[in-house]
């Protein structure tokens, strides 16, 4: 049974505080979405976790403990969208076997993140591999990845598709520096990378862009390959 992993950015389902329209929208398409499909949802922290970790931060609390309010905050994203996804998981697992047992059980298996020191798009390329997706879905707040900052440089150029070795490339690149921004971190490209898991960054709020991926369509983001 084809299997789907989507890492979901958390600044697509929170506004203040939830995008709830938003977050129906998206779970109705889940739910529309073939019924021989699994998915796997990670989910980031979006605009809670920033907020609590940029305040911590600045009052000098540690970055491993930073990291840990980050995990919860995704966790209370996940456990706040898993009641619209119909059959899905409400305990939310805390590590990749403890989901990837669930795939077993739900059709839709809902996480954030697990330990410090990484995002939840590792999680998700973590979770690909366990239990063998072909195809990651990101769906983030930029529609594609682009050749420079799209949010720097408004002539920059959107790519339709691009390597595995010039994704790790632009994302190494991306993460040096103050404030880093990359569409993807630099572990999960390599996840991606070892086990040939296609990944597919989408304007994440675009709901048509995720059934286009799933049914093998044509769509507007970049494919990474
Ligand atoms: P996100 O996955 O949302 O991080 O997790 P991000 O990519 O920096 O955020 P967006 O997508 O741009 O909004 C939020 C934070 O939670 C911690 C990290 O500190 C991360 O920045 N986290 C998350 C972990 O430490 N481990 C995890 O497995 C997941």
């Amino acid at each position: 049974m084809p299997i789907f992993v989507i890492s979901l950015g958390g600044s697509v389902v929170t506004s203040d505080p939830l995008d709830i329209m938003f977050i129906k929208r998206f779970s109705a398409m889940i739910g529309n979405a073939g019924k021989g499909n699994k998915f796997c949802i990670v989910i980031g922290g979006g605009k809670l976790a920033r907020s609590y970790i940029n305040a911590l931060r600045e009052a000098g609390v540690n970055d491993n403990i930073l990291d840990e309010i980050g995990i919860n905050a995704t966790r209370m994203n996940a456990l706040s969208v898993a009641p619209f996804l119909g059959d899905c998981n409400t305990k939310i697992p805390t590590t990749i076997n403890e989901a990837a047992e669930m795939t077993r059980i739900y059709r839709c298996v809902i996480m954030g993140g697990t330990e410090p020191g990484h995002t939840t798009d590792t999680v998700a390329a973590l979770l690909a591999e366990r239990v063998g997706a072909k195809v990651i879905i990101n769906g983030t707040s930029v529609d594609g990845v682009y050749e420079r900052d799209p949010r720097k440089y408004s002539d920059a150029k959107k790519l339709k598709a691009l390597g595995y070795d010039e994704a790790v490339s632009m994302a190494v690149v991306g993460s040096l520096g103050a404030g880093p921004n990359v569409f993807m971190d630099v572990t999960s490209l390599n996840i991606a990378r070892r086990s040939k898991i296609r990944i597919v960054v989408i304007d994440g709020r675009d709901v048509e862009q995720y059934e286009k991926v799933i049914n093998g369509m044509d769509h507007s983001g970049t494919t990474i390959s």
